[in-house]
C-alpha cells in the first residue's frame, strides 16, 4: 500500500455512537455495515456522519432555523411569534404554515399525516383558535401568535391537557397526539366563548359557557382522528380538564359540567 493510500475502515475505528449512527444511516439508505466499511475510508464515514448529526441537531430545535431552500420562485417575508418567540421567515408564498414549522423552524411536535385536511394531525393555534396548519399559507399568518405543542408546557411543567393525556393514557403510538392536544386545549377557549357545535342543543339563547357533555366533547374533536384509537381515553382527559375534578380512568358516560373549572385549562 502507498503511503497515501486510504485505509479501508474497520468498526473498531468507529466509537459506539459512531457505529449506532451508521447504522441509523445505512438503514436509511437499505445498505449494510459490511458492504460500506469495506468500500469507505473513516474520512468519508465521519463527513457523513457529520452531515447526520447536524441536521438531526437542526430538527430537535438547537439551531435558530434552517436554511432556506436555494431557489425560492414568489418570495414572501413573513414575521410571526411562534410559541412567544419572534419569527421571520422569506420563503414561496405558496408554503403551508406546517411546512414552514416543521422545515424551517425545526418545530417536528406537529405532524404530517394526510396534507389534506382530513385527519387533524397538524392542527396549531394561530391567535388561539385552531386551524390546521396543512391548508393554511404561512403568508396568512404573517403579525399572528402561533402556538404549537412545543409552546404549551411551561419549562418542565406540562399543560395540563398535556398532563391529563397522560394520566388518562390519551395515547398509543402518539402521531396523533400533537394536534389532539392543541385541538383540545383551543376547545376549552371555544366552549367558554359560548360557541355551539352539531351537538348543540339550544340556538336560541344567545352565547354563554357551554357546559360540555361528553357528546360535545366528541362531536367538537371530531376532526381529530387517531388510527390507535385512543378515543375514550382522549374523552377522558378532555372532561377531567374541562371539569377540574379527577375523573375515573373507565370514563363516565354523557356527563353534564359545570364550566367554570375549565378555566384552569386556558
Ligand atoms: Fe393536516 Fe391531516 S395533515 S389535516
Ligand atoms: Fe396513534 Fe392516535 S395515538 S394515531
Amino acid at each position: 500500500m502507498s503511503e497515501n493510500s486510504v485505509s479501508p475502515l474497520e468498526i473498531e475505528d468507529l466509537s459506539l455512537d459512531e457505529a449506532e449512527l451508521l447504522d441509523e444511516i445505512l438503514n436509511e439508505f437499505g445498505e449494510s455495515r459490511r458492504r460500506f466499511l469495506g468500500q469507505s475510508s473513516a474520512a468519508i464515514a465521519s463527513a457523513l456522519i457529520l452531515e447526520f448529526v447536524a441536521k438531526r441537531n437542526a430538527f430537535a430545535g438547537t439551531l435558530e432555523s434552517l436554511p432556506a431552500p436555494l431557489s425560492e420562485e414568489n418570495a414572501v417575508s413573513v414575521a410571526f411569534k411562534v410559541n412567544g418567540v419572534q419569527k421571520s421567515l422569506t420563503l414561496d408564498s405558496r408554503v403551508v404554515l406546517l411546512d414552514a414549522l416543521r422545515e424551517r423552524l425545526a418545530l417536528t411536535g406537529t405532524k404530517k399525516g394526510c396534507d389534506h385536511g382530513q385527519c387533524g394531525a397538524c392542527t396549531v393555534m394561530v391567535d388561539g383558535r385552531r386551524v390546521l396548519s396543512c391548508l393554511t399559507l404561512t403568508a396568512q399568518c404573517d403579525g399572528k401568535e402561533i402556538t404549537t405543542v412545543e409552546g404549551l408546557a411551561k419549562g418542565a411543567e406540562l399543560h395540563p391537557m398535556q398532563t391529563a393525556f397522560v394520566k388518562h393514557d390519551g395515547f398509543q403510538c402518539g402521531f396523533c397526539t400533537p394536534g389532539q392536544i392543541c385541538s383540545a386545549v383551543a376547545l376549552m377557549q371555544e366552549a367558554k366563548n359560548g360557541e355551539l357545535s352539531y351537538a348543540s342543543t339550544d340556538f336560541r339563547q344567545k352565547p354563554r359557557a357551554v357546559n360540555l357533555s361528553d357528546d360535545e366533547i366528541r362531536e367538537r374533536m371530531s376532526g381529530n382522528l387517531c388510527r390507535c384509537g385512543a378515543y375514550p381515553n382522549i374523552v377522558d382527559a378532555i372532561r377531567e380538564v374541562h371539569t377540574g375534578k379527577p375523573t375515573d380512568p373507565l370514563g363516565s358516560q354523557g356527563s353534564v359540567v359545570p364550566m367554570e373549572a375549565s378555566d384552569a385549562a386556558l
